[in-house]
């Protein structure tokens, strides 16, 4: 069977309040209509049919990784308008899978499974039991338990009223019988709307029964009007992420205070404390302890390494067996080899550190190379911008820099030379040597301190 897919996603989204095209909110720090193109690709589809018609030039730009057939619809005249403007788009054999832009938590099993359903006649549509239905078009059916019709909320009467079983707005269609039936379509309805809904009466009688398929898992067609049901998405999103890791072996304190804007994949033993915000693509290996309200983004992190309460991590690239924080600031092109630690109140940014280096307190350490087995001690800062241009600071292996040290790069510091603690540096210091620059220390006798003025 070959697959098409079609996004509507014209509609104004009025109820979000936003400046932004709606379909463009994020879930899990993804486009909710991004979630639907992957879908597309699940599906080996190369370039989805999205119908879009406000802010065309916005949703453009936030899809322009991706390969679509952009179709547009001038005006909003219903769903049945809304699909019948890919017409040109369409081919006769292909099993066509009509998607709502603002509702991202459908699954792909779901979607073969309708799509597989729908070969039956060549029509089915995805249907879900609810408490309550209101608002939703209401499933229809002969006394035989065929499919009838769909009638919209604001078209049913006293008898439809009581049907509890939902169009949830997913379609499966083959292509020839979408272009047979939509020109069918009317707007001779309360909203003076064409309904794509139509198409199942349509159907019916153009003799192709519809097939139905009743959803398992509500939330797959949970779709998002305002930002209430876009955080309800979200929050739903997030608990099928931890349940994942739970399953690949992960420990999470509580799966209800964890997310994931993007991907997380962890090792085996792994634990994640409560309120832990990851972002882009995150990898940790197997033993990884994760403390507390660390938010992490865009980065690796080896076996067995432990990052305490309240650190941040940008695009850095962590070894084995470190030990970070708490309160540490990892900022872009951080590298840390195994074994090297990194304490509270210590900010990197494009720096190498070595194996076995520590840089325990109260730092900052940038466009640094830091050798293996240094120990920076507190305070120390790389005066690394001179009011114009970064330069680069390096230290060699085993070398020993004492508290609140200046280095004003470019500098260096050679193997195993030691830094007197409140040294200003800003000539290189070579190996084995000792680096001192402060006044020697003058001890006067009696000295008696300013008394204060009456
Ligand atoms: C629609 C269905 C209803 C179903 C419900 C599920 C119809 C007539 N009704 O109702 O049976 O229970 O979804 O959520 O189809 N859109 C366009 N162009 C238009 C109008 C809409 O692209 O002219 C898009 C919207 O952006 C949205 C989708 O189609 O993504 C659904 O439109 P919406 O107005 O939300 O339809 P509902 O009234 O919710
Ligand atoms: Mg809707």
């Amino acid at each position: 069977m070959q697959y098409g897919i079609i996004i509507l996603a014209a509609g104004k989204g009025t109820r979000m309040k936003s400046k932004f095209p709606k379909v463009l909110h994020p879930v899990g720090g993804k486009p909710m209509i991004e979630h639907l193109i992957d879908r597309a690709n699940d599906l080996h589809v190369d370039a989805p049919i999205v119908v879009y018609g406000y802010e065309d030039e916005q949703l453009k730009r936030g899809l322009s990784s991706h390969n679509i057939t952009w179709v547009a619809q001038q005006q909003q005249l219903g769903t049945g308008h809304a699909v019948a403007q890919t017409t040109l788009h369409l081919a006769d054999n292909v099993t066509y899978l009509i998607l709502l832009g603002d509702a991202p938590l459908i699954r792909q099993t779901t979607l073969t499974e309708l799509a597989n359903a729908s070969q039956r006649s060549g029509i089915a549509v995805l249907t879900a039991e609810l408490d309550n239905p209101f608002g939703y078009g209401r499933i229809v059916r002969y006394a035989d338990g065929h499919v009838e019709s769909i009638v919209e909320q604001k078209d049913t009467g006293d008898k439809e009223h009581q049907l509890r079983e939902i169009n949830s707005g997913v379609f499966a269609v083959r292509g020839d019988i979408l272009k047979k039936l939509l020109p069918k379509i009317s707007n001779d309805n309360v909203q003076k709307e064409y309904y794509f809904t139509d198409i199942v009466a349509l159907a019916n009688a153009a003799g192709y029964p519809v097939i139905s398929l009743l959803i398992k898992d509500k939330d797959e067609v949970l779709g998002c009007n305002n930002k209430a049901q876009l955080a309800q998405l979200e929050r739903i999103y997030q608990m099928r992420q931890a349940q994942q890791l739970m399953m690949d072996g992960v420990t999470l304190a509580d799966p209800a205070r964890i997310d994931i804007r993007g991907t997380l994949s962890a090792g085996k033993d792994s634990f994640i404390d409560v309120n832990c915000v990851f972002e882009e693509a995150v990898t940790l290996g197997e033993n990884v302890i994760i403390e507390a309200n660390c938010v992490i983004k865009n980065a690796t992190i080896g076996t067995g390494t432990k990052i305490k309460a309240h650190t941040v991590i940008e695009d850095a690239c962590i070894g084995r067996n470190a030990d970070i924080g708490p309160f540490a600031h990892l900022r872009p092109k951080t590298q840390l080899a195994d074994n090297s630690k990194v304490g509270n109140f210590v900010e990197t940014k494009n720096a190498k550190i070595a194996n076995g280096a520590k840089i325990n307190h109260l730092s900052y350490i940038g466009d640094a190379d830091i050798g293996e087995n240094v120990n920076v001690g507190a305070g120390t800062i790389t005066c690394n911008y001179d009011g114009a241009n970064k330069h680069k600071t390096v230290i060699g292996k085993n070398a020993f820099i004492g508290s609140n040290t200046a280095l004003v790069a470019p500098v260096s510091v050679g193997q195993r030379a030691t830094i007197a603690a409140g040294s200003t540096i800003t000539k290189n210091v070579d190996a084995d040597t000792l680096g001192v620059t402060r006044n020697r220390q003058a001890s006067i006798k009696n000295w008696k301190r300013p008394i204060k003025k009456k």
